[in-house]
């Protein structure tokens, strides 16, 4: 996938199968197409692009927007979730907590999408603190049990229990498999971990 039909490759050789439930964390460097991933998931890019995305076994190009869309939830890293400015507006006056906050907002995100199956949350928690992170991530494990999550964090605690964690560098799927796999691997996602604060 190209931004551009002039611009280099934003993803390449990506070859990816996801299971039914499975919680997904995706990692990486700034620019190494995380975004991009879930972009094309949701066919918000689709110029400049080949190979195929299926899902139940249907390839997304041939789904009407109206057929799919409802199917997948995103929250896009550009909606800071409750940043300062939401969080007043939701609770001028500051009675409720922040955790009892997250839990409703994902509760009415679920509610509205009951049939959606599919969840990209883009760094949605980006801009929360470690505590309250941990507590939206087992909230998420618990409330979309059911449902597919692809969960894109800097942080690396955020996606630590994901059942797997893919490494994205340069466009390409430079590693995947469990966290235990990737840290017995000794490659770059081990290097991502003993190189950041996790942990501290
Ligand atoms: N709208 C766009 N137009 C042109 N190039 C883009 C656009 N969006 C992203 N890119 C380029 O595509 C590549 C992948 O970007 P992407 O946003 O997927 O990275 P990312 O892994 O999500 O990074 P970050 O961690 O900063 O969010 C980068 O080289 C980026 O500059
Ligand atoms: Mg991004």
């Amino acid at each position: 996938m190209k931004y551009g039909a002039d611009l280099g490759y934003a993803l390449k050789n990506i070859n990816l199968t996801i299971n039914p439930g499975e919680k997904i964390g995706i990692v990486g460097r700034t620019g190494a197409g995380k975004s991009s991933l879930a972009k094309v998931l949701f066919r918000l890019v689709h110029e400049n692009t080949s190979g195929s995305i299926l899902i139940d076994g249907q390839d997304i190009s041939e789904f009407g927007v109206g057929d799919y869309r409802p199917r997948l939830g995103m929250i896009p890293q550009e909606s800071t979730m409750l940043d300062g400015s939401i969080r007043h507006n939701l609770d001028p006056l500051n009675q409720f907590d922040i955790e009892q906050m997250w839990a409703s907002l994902i509760k009415c995100n679920m509610a509205k999408s009951l049939s959606r199956k599919i969840i990209v949350l883009d760094e949605a928690t980006a801009n929360v603190d470690l505590e309250t992170d941990k507590m939206v991530q087992e909230l998420i494990r618990k409330e979309f049990s059911d449902c597919t999550v692809l969960t894109i964090a800097h942080r690396l605690e955020t996606i630590m229990k994901s059942d797997r964690i893919i490494v994205m560098d340069k466009g390409t799927i430079a590693e995947i498999g469990t966290p235990e796999e990737l840290l017995a691997k000794d490659g770059m996602f081990a290097q991502l971990v003993k190189t950041s604060d996790f942990g501290q």
